[in-house]
């Protein structure tokens, strides 16, 4: 893993913003994407580039179950406002947290991954070392799936809602199996809530217990941290 660390937000998504740049020039086309407040300074640099996307196709980690996308929680919602009314891409996949049949939407994303191969995969984390909503638990090898979030995750996600009753109990997430397949891994983490993820996720054992600790088993992640979260690293 290849560990950078900036001094904030704005030097995270420059670095991001590098990778991005130097992927488009050597012809990636699919990039994966992510919400949270971690991207968003970097969502913000892409949008003042010149950066073209318009031939690209665009893969989304997760979705909440239940909120329509005009929903302004909701992750298509998010992905609209932060990036893709002023980025647009070919083509943009989220899954669809309103499916009726949830079994039949996991099969579809399934095969939209497997259709579109992702290049360059962004990604946050929890601060229980969740990527995507890939909860403590879920396998290495997991495609994508209904995960009942935990109490932890919807008390820390609540800050984005009026109260913490309407944060959704449920997602629909691109496995940690299907997150590994990218050919390159970004992550961005800040602040000192995530400094004990972090810490499991370079550090530590690879365990189910800290789902990022699985990105030990890819060799092209690069993990863009602060110092708050980069505190608990040793080296
Ligand atoms: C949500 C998303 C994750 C994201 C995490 C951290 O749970 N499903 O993809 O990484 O939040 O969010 P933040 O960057 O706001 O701390």
């Amino acid at each position: 893993m290849k560990i950078i660390k900036v001094k904030d937000q704005v030097e995270g998504a420059q670095k991001g913003f590098e990778i991005f740049k130097e992927g488009l020039a050597n012809d990636a086309k699919v990039f994966g994407l992510a919400t949270g407040s971690s991207p968003i300074a970097f969502y913000q640099k892409v949008v003042a580039s010149d950066l073209d996307f318009t031939e690209c196709t665009s893969v989304n980690l997760d979705e909440y179950v239940g909120l329509p996308a005009e929903n302004d929680q909701s992750y298509h919602y998010f992905m609209k406002e932060n990036l893709f009314n002023k980025k647009p891409f070919a083509k943009s996949y989220v899954p669809n947290g309103l499916a009726s049949d949830i079994p039949a939407e996991l099969k579809r994303y399934d095969q939209v991954i497997a259709d579109n191969p992702v290049d360059i995969q962004i990604l946050g984390i929890g601060q229980n070392g969740h990527i995507g909503f890939n909860e403590p638990g879920s396998s290495f090898d997991s495609n994508t799936q209904e995960v009942q979030l935990t109490e932890s995750t919807i008390k820390a996600n609540a800050r984005f809602f009026e109260n913490e009753a309407d944060v959704p109990t449920k997602a629909i997430s691109m496995g940690i199996g299907s997150i590994l397949k990218a050919k390159k891994i970004v992550l961005f983490a800040y602040g000192e809530s995530k400094a004990e993820a972090i810490k499991g996720t370079v550090e530590g054992p690879q365990t189910t217990d800290v789902p990022a600790s699985a990105l030990q088993l890819h060799d092209d992640v690069t993990i863009i941290v602060d110092e708050a979260a980069a505190s608990l690293l040793s080296k």
